[in-house]
């Protein structure tokens, strides 16, 4: 039903129709009106209208009646309902029981017999008002913490998102320490070793030792530049500026620049492909340092004398580059790991190749700058594909 209710105790049946008139002047069928004769009768009334989901706003009760008196019936309304107000009619000026009823009902107001009319009237509006103001405060309390219990948690999460992000820079920062201090140390070393015995090395050694200098500042510029990529990406900053562009001559240099490096591992390398161009929507810079760093993979985790095919396919959509080798494979465990960062994972390289296991990471975040997707397909002891594919061009 869920309607506003009044309910009126009085063992007087004058008292209650003036009440109940007056109570209708005012607030006309705003509100269900409920008249009782005794305090059992009103606490039935009560718990009926209750149950039926209406709103009990104000219970006037008289002092004096039979069997329950109105500051006990008051009592027991208040335990029921403290929302209620509740206001007592009394008789004669019994001010302990109104003292008795302010304490244990919270008594709105009390009203002597017989009343002004317009006494009457302003208490009533008094009490009505005062019913909403407070069930309007109550549902505004109720919104705000509700409000402040949700900005709370978005707090927490986002707190728990930097403590996590910390960490893992506090992570990075100390492997991207640990891999330069290793070369660093070694070029410090042979640096050392040049000065002190100068006289005595013969010059064929002089440069062969600068060419582990060379080496080992390459893989810390290498580092470096893949650090600050990771960075790049993590701070929001790849810039892919797409454009069509046919991705078979960067495929072809590639290829050609491996295969000559591949030799000394006896490692082929074949591209196939159609008599025809791939457009696809790339950042060419980006297109260039993906496939780099797949084809590079294929070679160095490719054991001696195997194969590394290169398969460009043109689909309606999308254009597709597989790089598939006949090395080691990747186990369930090493391919969930795959793309994340720092991750040296079960093959190493099998020609002393450097490794920073950043390269898949940074392919991963550029690949999907620019709308494509990369993924892998492997299996232990049969080798690995992995497969890029990005929008197609279609002219
Ligand atoms: N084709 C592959 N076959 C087998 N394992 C591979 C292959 N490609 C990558 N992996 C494994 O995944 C790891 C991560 O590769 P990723 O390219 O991210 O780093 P990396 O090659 O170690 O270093 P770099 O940052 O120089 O690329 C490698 O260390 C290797 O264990
Ligand atoms: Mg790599």
């Amino acid at each position: 039903m869920n309607e506003l209710a009044i309910i009126c105790a009085d063992d007087d049946p004058t008292v209650l129709s003036s009440l109940e008139m007056e109570i209708k002047n005012l607030v006309g069928n705003d509100y269900l009106i409920e008249l009782a004769e005794n305090g059992e009768d009103a606490l039935e009334i009560y718990e009926e209208l209750s149950e039926e989901g209406n709103e009990i706003v104000l219970f006037i009760s008289d002092y004096l009646m039979p069997n329950m008196k109105g500051d006990e019936l008051l009592k027991q309304i208040q335990e029921r309902s403290p929302k209620t107000l509740k206001i007592m009619l009394t008789g004669q000026a019994d001010l302990k029981a109104v003292g008795n009823a302010i304490k244990s009902a919270n008594l709105f107001r009390y009203i002597a017999k017989p009343w002004q009319p317009e006494d009457f009237r302003l208490t009533l509006i008094s009490a009505l008002n005062s019913y909403h103001q407070d069930k309007e405060l109550a549902n505004f309390y109720a919104d705000l913490e509700k409000k402040i219990e949700k900005r709370t948690q978005e707090l927490q999460t986002k707190n728990q998102a930097l403590i996590k992000l910390n960490q893992e820079k506090n992570e990075f920062l100390g492997i991207a320490a640990h891999d330069l201090k290793n070369p660093l140390s070694a070029i410090q070393g042979w640096a050392e070793m040049i000065i002190e015995d100068y006289d005595d090395i013969p010059k064929a050694e002089i440069i062969d030792v600068n060419r582990l200098i060379l080496n080992s500042s390459r893989q810390m510029f290498e580092l470096i530049k893949n650090l600050l990529d990771v960075n790049a990406i993590e701070s929001g900053q790849i810039n892919a500026e797409l454009s069509c562009v046919d991705i078979l001559p960067t495929v072809q240099t590639l290829v050609d620049s491996y295969s000559e490096r591949a030799k000394t591992k006896n490692i082929s390398l074949q591209l196939h492909r159609q008599n025809n161009p791939y457009y696809a929507l790339v950042d060419k810079s980006a297109l260039q340092q993906i496939l780099d760093n797949l084809i590079s993979n294929a070679v160095k985790y490719s054991p001696y004398a195997k194969h590394v095919n290169i398969r460009m396919r043109q689909f309606e959509k999308t254009v597709t580059c597989e790089i598939q080798d006949e090395g080691q494979g990747l186990s369930e465990s090493d391919k969930k790991k795959l793309f994340g960062k720092f991750t040296r994972l079960t093959p190493k390289p099998t020609g002393k190749e450097h490794s920073t296991g950043l390269g898949l990471f940074i392919v991963k975040k550029l690949v999907e700058a620019m709308n494509g997707n990369v993924w892998c397909e492997s299996e232990l002891g049969k080798g690995t594909s992995f497969f890029v594919e990005f929008p197609a061009f279609l002219l």
